[in-house]
């Protein structure tokens, strides 16, 4: 069924099933603040999971840290974030809103028309009233107040360490993880016998006082960020490339891969070079991945080539070396780092939106969240046909907690078997165990079960029967990408389209 995806929509589904929560709700909420439910948990947790085996413990080149969230602030004065972590600001001076004067002409504005006696207009971004050719000069938002001068604000949340007030010491909450990896550098090198390349992996939370955040989990000033620093060997050179444009290269191309390994769509991806007026104080190139949400084309992640300069800047203010020792040249060298950045909120939301379709089953709609296995925050429902039938209930149970020895299930006797299905598929859910009377059989009637449970298949609705014995084994096949075909063709007498 062809549609559109709305933000609306998919914000309801993330409430309704438990996905993601706004946060301290029931005292009316905090603005860009968001809880994960059961299933979002879930979610995040298996992108992080993946993240993590595909680019720490697969690749012998890598190693990983969980560094501290407050560090000394002296970080955040060499990293050059207390002098130009900024963004430019303009408050209204009639209804207080505040903006970020760059991005003013992205946000549709309001605007009340001479032309048209005063009426309420909303004008899309960036373009002059249709009616009298005006382009926005007063608040987009209320659309009659003047807007301030722009204003540099920092956006890096402060507080304070110590138990007396006078004394206490201004910290800041880390507003990238990256800082965590730079300062410890040497000691990774020294424990881990490093050689260059190598690359140090962190995830967790960092935070910004952003001036607009907003869709939904897209902008918050809490987030999650999945970070790689690769250090290099400026003075190598490979395939005729200096060592930091090749691996440049290769981590835009190796992430674009990654995304689209675990599901999105390579038509929803595109890479944005930064233009020089854009880039960072610290880059000599970045590209960002960006993502076509439903609010438009955005940034997924970034790769920036960082150079030499926060190693230098950590070097210079604390006084040690962050050199790394060059055998073959006999020489100290700052290495240069390639940085790999990406959201875990910002892929979870693309990853969402990717997954969502609405497709129409026998006159019925039929929501379905496409996610890769691996992602799907429940890998299987078991399903009793009968919630009365004690023997049943017990054969599934039985499988319920044998198969949640190894993955995420779920349990739902609620509904009838259909609308368990899509409840199912709304979810994700890969698969469907279901038990009925032939497994079990009829022992009223001397009928003795198949000892056999059907799976069902997500996305193509089709069902299988397979022995209890071989369940767990066919489920690991087929959650490991196995094709459905195939177990089919081996149990081929039980497969029927789905009957619910
Ligand atoms: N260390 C580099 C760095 O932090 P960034 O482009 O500012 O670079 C990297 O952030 C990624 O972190 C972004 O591509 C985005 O996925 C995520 N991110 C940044 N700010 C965010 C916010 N306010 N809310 C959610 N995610 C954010």
């Amino acid at each position: 069924m062809a549609m559109s995806l709305t933000m609306e929509t998919l914000v309801s589904l993330c409430k309704r099933r438990g996905f993601i929560f706004q946060s301290s709700e029931i005292y009316g909420g905090i603005a860009s603040c968001w809880d994960y439910g059961p299933l979002g948990a879930e979610l995040k947790q298996n992108i992080k999971r993946a993240w993590w085996r595909d680019h720490v413990q697969l690749r012998p080149d890598m190693v990983g840290l969980d560094a501290s969230i407050l560090m000394h602030p002296t970080v955040w004065k060499a990293s050059g974030h207390v002098d130009h972590f900024t963004d430019p600001m303009v408050d209204c001076r009639e209804c207080r809103r505040r903006f970020r004067a760059d991005k003013l002409d992205e946000t549709p504005w309001t605007h009340y028309c001479s032309a048209k006696k005063g009426n309420k207009f909303a004008v899309p971004p960036g373009e002059p009233c249709a009616h009298c050719g005006t382009r926005r000069s007063l608040c987009p938002e209320c659309g009659k107040g003047e807007l301030t001068p722009p204003r540099q604000f920092n956006l890096m949340f402060r507080t304070f360490m110590g138990a007396v007030e006078e004394e206490a010491t201004l910290v800041y909450l880390r507003p990238e993880t990256a800082q965590g990896i730079f300062v410890n550098f040497d000691n990774v090198l020294q424990a881990m016998r490093r050689k260059l390349p190598f690359g140090i992996a962190q995830i967790g939370k960092a935070f910004r006082n952003e001036i607009t955040p907003g869709n939904f989990i897209f902008r918050t000033h809490e987030f999650e960020q999945m970070e790689i620093e690769y250090f290099v060997n400026p003075n190598d050179t490979v395939n005729g490339k200096s060592a930091d444009e090749y691996w440049h290269e290769r981590w835009i191309e190796g992430s674009l891969a990654w995304f689209q390994r675990y599901g999105m769509r390579a038509e929803r991806l595109r890479l944005r070079e930064h233009d020089k007026e854009e880039l960072a104080h610290y880059a000599k190139r970045t590209a960002d991945i960006e993502y076509r949400f439903p609010f438009g084309w955005s940034e997924l992640m970034g790769i920036a080539n960082r150079t030499d300069f926060d190693l230098r800047q950590h070097a210079q203010w604390s006084g040690k070396a962050l050199t790394y020792f060059d055998e073959e040249r006999k020489e100290h060298v700052v290495p240069y780092v390639i940085e790999p950045s990406a959201g875990v909120d910002r892929a979870l939301l693309a990853f969402l939106v990717d997954a969502y379709r609405e497709e129409e089953v026998r006159g019925e709609r039929r929501v379905l969240l496409k996610l890769h296995p691996e992602l799907a925050p429940v890998k299987v429902a078991v399903l009793p046909l009968l919630k009365k039938r004690e023997d049943i209930v017990r054969t599934a149970q039985g499988i319920r907690a044998e198969l949640a020895r190894r993955w995420a299930v779920s349990y739902d006797d609620t509904a009838a078997i259909g609308r368990l299905y899509r409840r199912q598929d709304e979810v994700g859910t890969p698969f469907c165990v279901t038990v009925d009377v032939r497994t079990v059989g009829d022992a009223e009637r001397a009928e003795r079960g198949d000892g056999r449970v059907t799976i069902r298949d997500r996305d193509s609705m089709q069902q299988v029967r397979v022995p209890i014995p071989e369940l767990r084994s066919v489920l690991q096949e087929l959650l490991d990408g196995g094709e459905w075909g195939t177990v089919t063709a081996r149990f081929g007498a039980g497969a029927s389209p789905e009957a619910g």
